[in-house]
């Protein structure tokens, strides 16, 4: 069984509960995950995992938070990842979803294979929310 990485930024809370519900599925399906928060991130951790999922909500007008996921991400261009399949989520509030068309167009660029399209949930994940990431995490998991 593979293992599953999640690596998120979250400011009140909304993507945390979309990451663990994911986490959820994962281990539902039986693979081993491991959940981190973007600070305590590094691109090892992205090396050496190949099945991946980056949570972020959309922030400043439509980009991802700036202090440690936007460098973070930048980083993984110096990072092989043909071969990675990744799977992106998040929370947003009055947009249109455009950080994440944003996002997902960055990671194909920088080679990874974009499981799904990301997952967005408006604001805090309700019943139905919660359900769609586990099956997020459940498809992460297959993949
Ligand atoms: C500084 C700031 C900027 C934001 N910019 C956007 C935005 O451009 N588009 C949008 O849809 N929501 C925006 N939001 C709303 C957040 O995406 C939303 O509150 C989200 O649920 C926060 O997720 P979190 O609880 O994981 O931090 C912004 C929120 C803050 C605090």
């Amino acid at each position: 069984m593979k293992k599953v990485t999640i690596i998120y930024w979250s400011g009140t809370g909304n993507t945390t509960m979309m990451a663990n519900a994911i986490s959820e599925g994962v281990k539902g399906v039986g693979n081993p995950v491991d959940v981190v928060q973007v600070e305590d991130a590094n691109k090892d951790m992205v090396v050496n995992s190949e099945l991946l999922a980056f949570g972020c909500p959309s922030m400043g007008a439509e980009v991802l938070e700036e202090e440690f996921m936007e460098p973070f991400i930048e980083s993984l261009k110096d990072v092989d990842l043909s071969g990675k399949k990744v799977a992106l989520f998040g929370s947003y509030d009055w947009g249109n979803g455009e950080w994440m068309q944003d996002w997902e167009a960055r990671m194909k660029e920088y080679g990874a294979s974009v499981i799904r399209e990301g997952l967005i949930l408006h604001l805090t994940p309700d019943d139905d929310g919660i359900e769609k990431c586990k099956e997020l995490g459940e498809d992460i998991a297959r993949a």
